[in-house]
């Protein structure tokens, strides 16, 4: 399974990117206002950060709008891979930046008919946004899980990454059920990793290796 940092935060990026299991980072136009920063001097230094894919949303309201900047992006960083929004606009700029051999990863998608479509296009990802379907009642697992099925049932080779996650046991609900990928806030990631046992557990070793120290020694 692949994991993203959802964030433009290069100190998070680089914490992150030491562990070594970060497969990249994903970006959206929020994350970026939220750097206040020219957004392509951000994305190449999220670039240097990390080995993996750096994902740079397309904006604009027309496909032409979206390909022309989506193509400027993708020349921003070596990794540079684009995210369009599952709208008409984003669906004829996704086909147009595929036939181009463009990496495109059809973001906030919400229902079958749009994994459809996406796949279609020949994208190589869809991101649906598991935290924001689970806030309206809904179950964002099942979708994933229902999206997952039908991109196997059509041999489609479009990949799923899960977005808008909010905690661990969200990321191993939906590893389980075979999910792509997953792309979450540094909290989530960092919140993966920690345990009190964990903390305990090395506080006790360490005591006990130090005693045995001060005991060889004296
Ligand atoms: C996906 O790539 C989005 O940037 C992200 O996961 C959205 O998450 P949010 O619902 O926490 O804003």
């Amino acid at each position: 399974m692949e994991i993203y940092l959802d964030t433009a935060n290069l100190e998070e990026i680089k914490e992150a990117a030491a562990w070594g299991v970060l497969d990249g980072v994903t970006t959206n136009p929020s994350i970026l206002a939220a750097a206040r920063r020219d957004p392509e001097a951000v994305i190449k230094e999220i670039a240097g950060c990390v080995t993996g894919k750096v994902w740079c949303q397309a904006t604009g309201d027309t496909a032409d709008e979206m390909v022309e900047q989506g193509c400027r992006m993708n020349e921003w960083a070596e990794q540079a891979v684009i995210k369009l929004p599952m709208t008409a606009a984003g669906l004829a700029a996704a086909t147009r930046l595929v036939r181009q051999g463009i990496e495109v990863n059809m973001t906030l998608v919400y229902s079958l008919p749009q994994v459809l479509l996406a796949a279609k296009a020949g994208v190589a990802y869809i991101s649906p946004y598991v935290g924001r379907i689970d806030d309206l009642g809904a179950n964002g697992r099942r979708f994933i899980v229902e999206a997952i099925d039908t991109l196997q049932k059509l041999g489609s080779a479009t990949k799923v990454i899960a977005a808008s996650i909010r905690s661990p046991q969200v990321v191993v609900d939906l590893a389980t059920v075979g999910v792509h990928a997953v792309t979450m806030p540094s909290a989530a990631l960092q919140a993966m990793l920690r345990s009190p046992l964990t903390d305990i557990g090395l506080a006790g070793f360490q005591a006990d290796w130090n005693g045995l120290q001060s005991a060889l020694s004296t």
